[in-house]
């Protein structure tokens, strides 16, 4: 499998091809130092195997954010240096670490833009990057990643959004390009041509008057050109869009941009992945051959490994997978796919963020800090005690409720993995929960749907299916119209009352 074959870059080789994308943990305290919480986050990371983990975005610069991590000067260094030996001890994946300068901003809705940025200010923007990143190869760390994408200082300086009229912004590309180019080569001076510097942007804005690929595709050829080591895609997450509320700091991933960089379950599999496609197509035409990360609803191993073969990116990023499961590289490799415990796509663990709450996973067991680890002495996997009853009916207004028996486990049921076939098809996961309940909201009337759980444990171990429920979602939720055109295949497929299956 492509997915874990090693890779290298500039001299950092990585096991496999999976990329813990940065994930803000909000751990930190407000003082932005590492504490135990995130070296045991980091850690835990590590012991899941993926090839590369790019650490949280982290500060260049003073100023003040809440919980975030920062490597502004020089006393942040020790913390740093611990988090990497804790990962390491942990695990084999390489450790980067992701750079960030952010403009000020206000709870009364006020913001700095790029426009009023001083050329003295300008200068220490680049300063403030070369001088973390010398922090952090001080500190250990295999990589540096400059935070070039979402609503930051040097996305907003690429951004067509960027307003400024003289060298560094506005009218042209060149311009827009300039501070960015800028903080690249006094990385470079910084850290050395023997050290991996990677560089994430968003290969569309997803808003109003933003740049898509036609401008993605130039910034990706001019950074290439200018030697960075690996490109990571992302999309959105501007303040543009984003969606005020009174007396709170704006969010940038509250609108439409905002979903772009952490689409939902309503999103397609792989949304974004096309910006990836399209950029390392046209990098390789140009005759370069920097390495190309793709990111976004990438979590499925089957999907990942036929984006590599199609030969769409190098590298899969893969966030909130990994926060669900940090384990999935490492069953990939012993050869236990099955065991992996797929997120939901819910965004429990983006709402988190937002509220400057620790970032966890809903699907972790209640009360946990990190993901759990499973039990060495927990060999068996869950069973049903009276073979899995389930049972599903249609809801009022549409949709089916599903309800089943608990299952038991010699150290502890971890969730429940739902399964719906439609119609003729086959069995696919539809979701995974803690609870003991669902509600599919997108069964719709006149077709036919089987459902069927397994429970899992901390090891990700499934038992055996439940019974299967069928269901024929009934004519009432049609027009008369539409249920004509259904004719005699709206009937309900099973001996429970009407509206409900076993
Ligand atoms: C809670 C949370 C925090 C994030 N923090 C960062 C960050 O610090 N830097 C960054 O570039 N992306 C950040 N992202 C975006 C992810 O790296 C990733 O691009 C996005 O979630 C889509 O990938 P996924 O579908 O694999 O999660 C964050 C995402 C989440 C859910
Ligand atoms: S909280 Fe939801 S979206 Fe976030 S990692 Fe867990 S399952 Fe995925």
């Amino acid at each position: 499998m492509k997915l874990l074959e090693p890779f290298p870059i500039n001299g950092m080789t990585l096991a496999n091809r999976i990329v813990l994308t940065a994930m803000v943990t909000r751990l930190s305290g407000e003082d932005g130092r590492v504490n135990d919480a995130i070296r045991q986050r980091y850690a835990r990371h590590a012991m899941g195997e993926p090839g590369l983990i790019v650490v949280e975005a982290t500060a260049v610069h003073r100023a003040k954010s809440g919980p975030l991590l920062r490597l502004s000067e020089d006393r942040f260094v020790a913390g740093h240096r611990a988090l990497v030996d804790a990962a390491r001890a942990a695990g084999p994946s390489k450790l980067a670490l992701q750079i960030i300068h952010f403009l000020k901003i206000a709870r009364n809705g006020w913001r700095q833009t790029v426009d009023q940025l001083t050329p003295a200010e300008i200068r220490t923007v680049v300063d403030d990057y070369a001088a973390a990143a010398a922090r952090c190869r001080e500190a250990g760390y295999d990589a540096v990643e400059l935070h070039m994408a979402h609503a930051y200082t040097l996305s907003s300086f690429l951004s067509r959004l960027n307003r400024r009229r003289d060298a560094y912004g506005g009218r042209s590309l060149e311009a827009r390009l300039r501070l960015p180019s800028e903080v690249l080569l006094a990385v470079r001076r910084a850290v050395g041509d023997d050290f991996p510097v990677g560089l994430r942007f968003d290969g569309e804005e997803c808003i109003k008057g933003g740049y898509g690929l036609n401008d993605s595709r130039l910034i990706a050829l001019r950074l290439a050109q200018l030697g960075v080591d690996y490109l990571s895609l992302s999309a959105g997450g501007k303040f543009e869009d984003a969606i005020a509320v009174e007396g709170e700091p704006l969010y940038p991933y509250t609108g439409y941009s905002g979903d772009r960089t952490m689409p939902g379950a309503q999103y397609p599999d792989a949304t974004n992945a096309y910006l990836a496609a399209d950029i390392r197509a046209y990098l390789r035409q140009q005759g370069l051959a920097t390495p190309v990360i793709a990111a976004g609803k990438i979590g499925r191993p089957e999907l990942a490994e036929g984006i590599l073969q199609r030969g769409e990116a190098d590298l899969i990023g893969m966030a909130r997978p990994l926060l669900a499961d940090p384990d999935l590289p490492r069953k990939l490799r012993l050869g236990q796919p099955e065991r992996i415990v797929g997120c939901v796509y819910g965004n429990v663990c983006k709402a988190l963020d937002e509220r400057f709450r620790e970032v966890r996973c809903v699907l972790w067991p209640k009360g946990a800090r990190h993901a759990p680890v499973a039990d060495p002495g927990d060999r068996l996997a869950p069973a049903w005690p009276s073979g899995g009853r389930l049972r599903a009916s249609v809801r009022p207004n549409g949709g089916v409720a599903l309800s089943w028996e608990a299952a038991e486990d010699d150290v502890a049921v971890y969730g429940y993995t739902i399964e719906r076939a439609l119609n003729a098809g086959p069995f696919v996961p539809l979701t995974s929960v803690t609870t003991r309940h669902h509600v599919d909201g997108l069964a719709l009337a006149g077709n036919r749907y089987r459902y069927r759980i397994r429970a899992y444990d901390l090891g990700g171990r499934r038992s055996p299916a439940s019974t299967e429920a069928a269901i024929v979602v009934p004519a009432e939720f049609l027009t008369p119209a539409e249920a004509e055109r259904f004719g005699p295949a709206l009937r309900i497929e099973s001996d429970s009352p009407p509206g409900s299956a076993r």
